[in-house]
């Protein structure tokens, strides 16, 4: 079994790149719980890039990426802490990538739409709302049908779908990620 060391600094750069993440990017990361990945995307991104990590931080995750922060002297991550609302202090437009990964199964049934508008306002025209989905039985699950479902009423489809080893509480797990754009 892959150690969460060892995905850190062998597997998941390879497989954040293959999503989609590059040098200069701005990300918004909804949900960041530990910000593992957000750790990782700062060295992808760079300096000239930004990662705004926003949680409600009701388990008390945020404060290992409060450490990890200081540690590396990372400047390119922002946290956002939250209430749990659905409103964020980011401009319009700036944000290449949203990741909601392991989170929507977890967030008031209500709130989805209102994420994926929310998102949709701070996402670059041609930006990627990407989603890791946990708890799912299968790419064809019928939550993920949802979630696809609801990406389409807000004006986004399915541009990627790629079957990686991620994170997923404290073990790493193939597990599916789905990328969406919006229609032209
Ligand atoms: C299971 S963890 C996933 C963490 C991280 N995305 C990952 O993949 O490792 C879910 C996180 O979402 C956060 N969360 C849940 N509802 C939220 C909300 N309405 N606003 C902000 N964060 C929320 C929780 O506090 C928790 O840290």
């Amino acid at each position: 079994m892959t150690s969460i060391e060892e995905w850190k600094s062998k597997i998941a750069p390879n497989v954040l790149k293959e999503i989609g993440f590059k040098l200069g990017q701005v990300i918004v990361d909804f949900g960041c719980g530990t910000g593992i990945y957000d750790v990782i995307l700062s060295t992808i991104i760079g300096p000239k890039g930004k990662i705004y990590a926003i949680d409600s931080d009701e388990k008390g995750l945020l404060s290992q990426l409060y450490s990890e922060i200081d540690k590396l002297k990372l400047q390119n991550i922002e946290v956002i802490e939250t209430s749990g609302e659905i409103e964020f202090p980011i401009p319009d437009k700036v944000a290449n990538f949203i990741l909601i990964y392991d989170v929507m199964h977890i967030i008031n049934e209500n709130d989805r739409d209102p994420l994926i508008k929310e998102a949709s306002r701070m996402l670059k025209k041609e930006g990627i709302i990407s989603y890791h989905a946990t708890h799912v039985d299968g790419k064809n699950d019928e939550f993920i049908q949802e979630i696809h479902k609801l990406m389409q009423n807000n004006g986004f489809i399915l541009s990627e779908t790629l079957k990686k080893p991620m994170f997923h509480w404290s073990w790493i797990q193939d597990s599916w990620i789905f990328n969406y754009r919006r229609k032209i």
